[in-house]
């Protein structure tokens, strides 16, 4: 299971969290183990430091890459429908919340909403986007929760009189996961909404030039995004990889539904990580992330399976992207 979740804010949040220290420590030994073995493989968290979390936001800007601004428009869109979901006085519980600010389209629409619980691993960049919310939203109790919401969380109990409990986990995030991390996700995701529900964005299978062009961005974008992990290593923990012998490589593994991105040796080298030295033939790679897409019918039976029940979906007209009601049984 991922120790930390993926999101760009949760790496910006380690740094400005003051973990430095351990996050050095757990990059350099999750780099060792990833160069030792084979396939090689790492987690895509490392992507999100300062520098990366600003690649991933504008990555969500470009042209390509359509999941950020299909799912803002689904939501615009079926904001209403989505409120009428939850009913008055309802409890938003999100996952990985970062910035608060894909939330402000659901709590415009909804009636009386009773309580924002966000939850982010950076507790100082949360604190300043629940001030900026309790601005926006005078009434509204926001209540922050500097935790990972892909470990054990406890949360605070529901408030006396409020109506249900609706978790909220936007962006595709959990096409980062492994199937088994996506599954054990659902689950404790499940437990926390017992009774309530959970609003789930997913990226669907679809054409795979149109998923190719998503992830090998004309501007370059993508590229400097994936091998942003490189610089980090040379940043942080003095490696010595030569920046201009490595490629971004993203194709569509089509049996698996999944992009995957990898950083590619153009010749054959040695990296120096502390003080281990790694040798990588030529096009041989390094596998730094995937994300998974989804069928409706497919997403569907993962939350079943998680113990939801399955309610309305939203998409948009070209189905490139899906909105999930997915029902907690008490
Ligand atoms: C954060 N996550 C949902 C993005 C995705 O599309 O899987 C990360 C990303 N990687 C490359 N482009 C965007």
């Amino acid at each position: 299971m991922l120790s930390r979740a993926l999101r760009p804010r949760e790496a910006r949040a380690s740094v400005a969290a003051g973990h430095d220290a351990d996050a050095t420590q757990a990059f350099a030994h999750d780099l060792r183990a990833a160069l030792a073995s084979q396939p090689r493989r790492i987690s895509p968290k490392y992507f999100y430091d300062a520098r990366g979390s600003a690649l991933f936001d504008q990555i969500c800007e470009l042209p390509e890459y359509y999941p950020t601004r299909t799912e803002s428009a689904i939501l615009r869109s079926r904001a209403g429908e989505i409120a009428a979901q939850m009913g008055p006085k309802a409890e938003i519980v999100e996952f990985g919340a970062g910035s608060c600010t894909k939330v402000r389209v659901l709590l415009d629409a909804m009636q009386a909403p009773a309580r924002y619980l966000p939850i982010d691993i950076s507790g100082d960049h949360l604190d300043a986007a629940a001030a900026g919310l309790r601005k926006d939203y005078p009434g509204l109790d926001v209540q922050p929760v500097a935790a990972d919401y892909t470990q054990r969380l406890l949360l605070p109990a529901p408030v006396r009189g409020a109506g249900q409990r609706v978790g909220f986990f936007p962006g595709s995030t959990i096409g980062n996961f492994t199937p088994a991390e996506a599954l054990h996700f659902l689950r404790t995701a499940a437990q926390v909404l017992r009774g309530g529900a959970l609003l789930l964005g997913a990226d669907l299978v679809k054409d795979p030039a149109v998923l190719h062009a998503a992830y090998n961005d004309a501007q370059g974008v993508t590229a400097a995004f994936n091998l942003n992990l490189l610089v980090r290593a040379n940043q942080e923990l003095g490696c010595d990889f030569d920046l201009s012998q490595f490629a971004h490589h993203a194709f569509y593994n089509a049996p698996l539904q999944r992009i995957e991105m990898h950083l590619i040796s153009r010749c054959r080298q040695k990296v120096r990580v502390g003080d281990e030295v790694f040798e990588f033939a030529e096009g041989e790679t390094l596998h730094t992330e995937n994300s998974h897409k989804f069928t409706i019918d497919g997403l569907r039976a993962l939350a079943a399976q998680a113990g939801f029940a399955p309610g309305p979906v939203w998409t948009d007209p070209g189905r490139l992207f899906s909105v999930h009601w997915l029902h907690a049984p008490q």
